[in-house]
């Protein structure tokens, strides 16, 4: 049976259940997932807290916090679907890469000693693939939203990679851009930084924005000509360029950081969703689907289906909880990796810098 031709069972109870491990960045993350799209379970541990002084993340912290973590979140989960479902598992799907290596590492390990233990296999899961089959997922108790249909164009936005890819199929990626430089999310962190915010700069320049009422100020866009390329590293510059100037006067003033959260978040928007649009009606999509930490944005979100909705593309995008890192997600990619036969041996490795296309 080829992953294109199947489809969730009707009802939850029935179907093939998967137990996704997620450990490639700050987030250690278990998930039951039924059929690919009914979550059974998501149980995510942050350790935003841990990192917030730093202003960013220390990977050395960050495996040992993998490490004293997974077990607890492991029976979390375990307890949250229930018996029943936990004994249905029938394969454990895990990340493999993109990530930092301590952290995947972790992750791998338990997931092959779950799969030696139980005779599970073990499915190895791209993080960015995770991101995309995030649009896919519903609670198992509530209505799943509608299927994404291909061709389809997706945009995944996250703290480490900033990609445009178009699928013809499941699993089936053909990269059409990505970053030249800084990551979406890492141009909200670094901006967030800079405006004195607090880490992760994302969700506090969405927030910062939201309270600006000047909204004259207007920073340089990087379109890099007519490719499906981003740049956001003169963006950031050119921030901090008028900090530095606002510094020099005694300030900035939290309206002015306001008015700054603004200026960025309308200039990394802009171009994200005129880029994603072309796409889209370049490669013929029928469905546009949004992914990663950044895709949390409400503005971002906004804008996308209101340009989508105007070319009469429906967008799919997960709730914010599906955006940022979790385990569904790779429960979701992982059910249609173990249908198509992609199991991997118990000599599965980390794969730090794994490309989700060529
Ligand atoms: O996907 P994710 O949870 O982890 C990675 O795979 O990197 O993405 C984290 C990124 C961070 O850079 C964070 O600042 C950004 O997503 N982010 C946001 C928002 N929520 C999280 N960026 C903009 N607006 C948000 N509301
Ligand atoms: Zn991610």
């Amino acid at each position: 049976m080829s992953p294109a031709h199947v489809g969730p069972t009707d009802r939850s109870g029935d179907g093939v259940v998967i137990l996704a491990v997620e450990t490639s960045c700050d987030e250690t993350a278990v998930a039951l997932v039924e059929d690919g799209r009914r979550i059974l379970a998501t149980v995510v541990a942050s350790q935003v807290a841990l990192h917030a002084p730093s202003g960013g993340i220390v990977p050395e912290l960050a495996a040992r916090e993998h490490l004293r973590w997974i077990v607890p979140v492991v029976e979390r989960a375990r307890q949250q679907a229930g018996e029943s479902s936990w004994s249905r598992v029938a394969a454990v799907a895990v990340t493999e890469g993109p990530g930092l290596a301590g952290s995947l590492l972790v992750g791998i390990n338990f997931a092959k000693a779950l799969a030696l233990a139980r005779h599970w296999p073990v499915v190895p899961v791209n993080h960015l693939e995770g991101h995309v089959y995030a649009a896919w997922l519903g609670d198992a108790d509530g209505e799943l939203p509608p299927a994404p249909e291909f061709p389809l164009v997706a945009l995944v936005v996250s703290g480490g990679h900033t990609l445009l890819v178009e699928m013809t199929g499941h699993l089936e990626y053909r990269l059409l851009g990505q970053t030249a430089d800084d990551a979406a999310g890492e141009a909200f962190d670094k901006v967030g930084r800079l405006l004195g915010l607090p880490y992760p700069g994302g969700p506090a320049i969405m927030r910062a924005a939201a309270g600006a009422t000047d909204r004259a100020l207007t920073l340089p866009r990087a379109w890099m000509g007519d490719s499906f390329d981003f740049s956001f590293s003169g963006l950031k510059t050119a921030a901090r360029r008028i900090v530095e100037g606002w510094r020099s006067a005694g300030g900035p003033a939290s309206t002015q950081v306001a008015e700054l959260a603004w200026a960025f978040q309308e200039a990394v928007v802009e171009v994200l969703v005129a880029k994603t649009l072309r796409a889209a009606l370049e490669r013929g999509a029928r469905s546009v689907v949004l992914g990663g930490g950044v895709a949390a944005n409400s503005i971002l979100r906004e804008r996308l289906a209101e340009g989508a909705a105007a070319m009469g593309l429906p967008l799919h995008v997960p709730r914010a909880d599906l955006c940022t890192d979790n385990a569904a997600m790779i429960g979701a990619a992982g059910y249609l990796r173990l249908l198509a036969g992609r199991s991997a041996g118990l000599d599965l490795d980390a794969r730090p810098s794994l490309p989700l296309a060529g």
